[in-house]
């Protein structure tokens, strides 16, 4: 499928839609990237660092989508995170509905998941922590409307890992889920100052979108270019 790859004025940044934005760490990512940022969650999100909207996401992408120059989606991982699959807790699934939104829009897009949801995401491509020397590994799963998002390199996974959520022993690497203990360090090593126990459980590093966001802008300048 073709995009138009529309952009803005000169020196007036690209608009990106963070659906189910959370607390802003795709957001803080793309920002640096160079993006404008506008957030959209369901629930009310003060500690959002950008310009936020309190609204249904699927329907909001439907309604305002093509106003963006492109969106990101993180739809709620839950329904395919292991932990609330052991405990039968029951979460819609809306990577399906999220993706038919974004195709209405004719925008460039991302959608980003976890693990457990790689077998409902289309080529996606897996970003980690040691890709960008974090102390931690987070691998997160990235669909694109087909512009190509290339990874860098996949670093061995040299240091252990502390058991998800538990305190973490000297030498390894934590895992931020569920009731963690320990948000300043983890506020640290995500690189996610402003956020609390909430967000950290739920977000991806900024340094994830970072890369993702100037790879797309990359991939979107050279596209206008071939068009204009
Ligand atoms: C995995 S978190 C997103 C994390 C975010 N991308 C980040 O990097 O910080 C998913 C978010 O989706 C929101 N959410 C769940 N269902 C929603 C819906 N139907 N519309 C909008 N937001 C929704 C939740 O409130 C939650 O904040």
């Amino acid at each position: 499928m073709t995009h138009p790859f529309l952009f803005r004025r000169d020196g007036v940044r690209p608009l990106l839609l963070d659906a189910f934005c959370c607390q802003g760490g795709a957001a803080a990512g793309y920002a640096a990237a160079g993006f404008d940022v506008v957030g959209v969650d369901i629930a009310p999100q003060s500690r959002y660092p950008y310009r936020f909207i309190q609204a249904e996401a699927v329907a909001f992408i439907r309604a305002h989508g093509a106003r963006f120059d492109f969106i990101h989606a993180s739809p709620p991982c839950q329904h395919d995170s292991e932990c609330q699959r052991i405990q039968g807790n029951p979460h819609p699934d809306l990577i399906a509905p999220t993706r038919a939104a974004l195709e209405s829009t004719g925008r460039p897009w991302v959608i980003e998941n976890v693990r457990g949801a790689v077998p409902k995401l289309r080529r996606p491509v897996m970003l980690c922590g040691a890709m960008y020397g974090l102390k931690t590994y987070r691998h997160r799963y990235f669909e694109t409307s087909g512009w190509c998002l290339t990874p860098p390199g996949h670093p061995a996974h040299l240091v252990p890992q502390a058991k998800m959520g538990r305190p973490i022993p000297p030498g390894h690497y934590g895992q931020f889920v569920g009731n963690f203990s320990g948000v300043d360090h983890a506020r640290r090593v995500l690189q996610v100052p402003w956020m609390n126990r909430d967000g950290i459980r739920e977000c991806i590093p900024p340094a994830y979108t970072h890369h993702l966001g100037t790879q797309a802008l990359t991939a979107l300048t050279t596209r206008a270019g071939v068009a204009a």
